[in-house]
């Protein structure tokens, strides 16, 4: 039986402030949003390169790589509960179920925060309810919200998986910007207008931020 009074909080013992003391870097979350094909990936695994070289712990969340494990979809879970577990706990991408992929994600982007790394999210995300609730799980400037604002002409160009040639056949539906919706963020802290610049110029664009805010020192 589950019962919440059953469970109790632990301290850690080695504390968040030892952590990013020895670190020499705050911990906190980059939440990359945008569209399929956006550059969201390649911007944090950019910066996921400059920080490993600068001897920073980072960490990238990338949409692809959780779903095929943490996040994998229904016909990918293969339990000793059969269908009923894939059921419940394969994710694939109504409404409801990219609500729980992002909670998820949020939930382990929170874990990574508090032992002071900087976690480097990139999901489509395209509901700003769900984005808002992971944001409401950290402390005041520890959610950072950069939106990749590349305009779907340039993302569908690109067409890095053949999705959006799915999408517009047909063969996939509910493909976000094409018949899903994507909630633009209305008040991020950064936009990064990826169309017109290159990945490493980007990556810049938010390290400058960072040290803004201290969280770089
Ligand atoms: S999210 O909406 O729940 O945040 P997530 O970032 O995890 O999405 O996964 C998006 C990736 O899944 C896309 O980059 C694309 O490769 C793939 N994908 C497959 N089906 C869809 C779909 N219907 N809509 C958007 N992306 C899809």
């Amino acid at each position: 039986m589950n019962n919440d009074a059953n469970i109790t909080w632990h301290e850690h013992s080695v504390s968040r402030e030892m952590r990013e003391k020895k670190n020499g870097h705050k911990g906190c979350v980059i939440w990359f949003t945008g569209l399929s094909g956006s550059g969201k990936s390649t911007i944090a695994n950019t910066l996921d390169h400059m920080f490993h070289k600068d001897g920073f712990q980072s960490v990238v969340l990338d949409g692809d790589n959780v779903r095929h494990g943490l996040n994998a979809g229904q016909g990918m879970l293969n339990d000793t509960h059969g269908e009923e577990f894939s059921k419940r706990f394969g994710l694939g991408f109504s409404a409801i179920d990219r609500e729980e992929n992002i909670r998820r994600i949020g939930a382990v982007a929170e874990i990574f925060t508090q032992t002071g790394v900087i976690a480097l999210t990139a999901f489509i995300s395209p509901y700003r309810i769900d984005r808002d609730k992971v944001r409401n799980t950290l402390k005041e400037g520890e959610f950072i919200e950069v939106f990749v604002d590349t305009p779907i002409e340039v993302c569908e160009q690109r067409d890095p998986k053949g999705l959006y040639k799915k999408a517009r056949a047909g063969e996939i539906k509910g493909f976000t910007g094409i018949d899903d919706p994507y909630e633009v963020p209305l008040a991020p802290e950064l936009i990064l207008l990826a169309a017109k610049k290159t990945p490493d110029i980007l990556a810049d664009e938010v390290i400058t931020f960072l040290k803004k805010k201290g969280i770089l020192s």
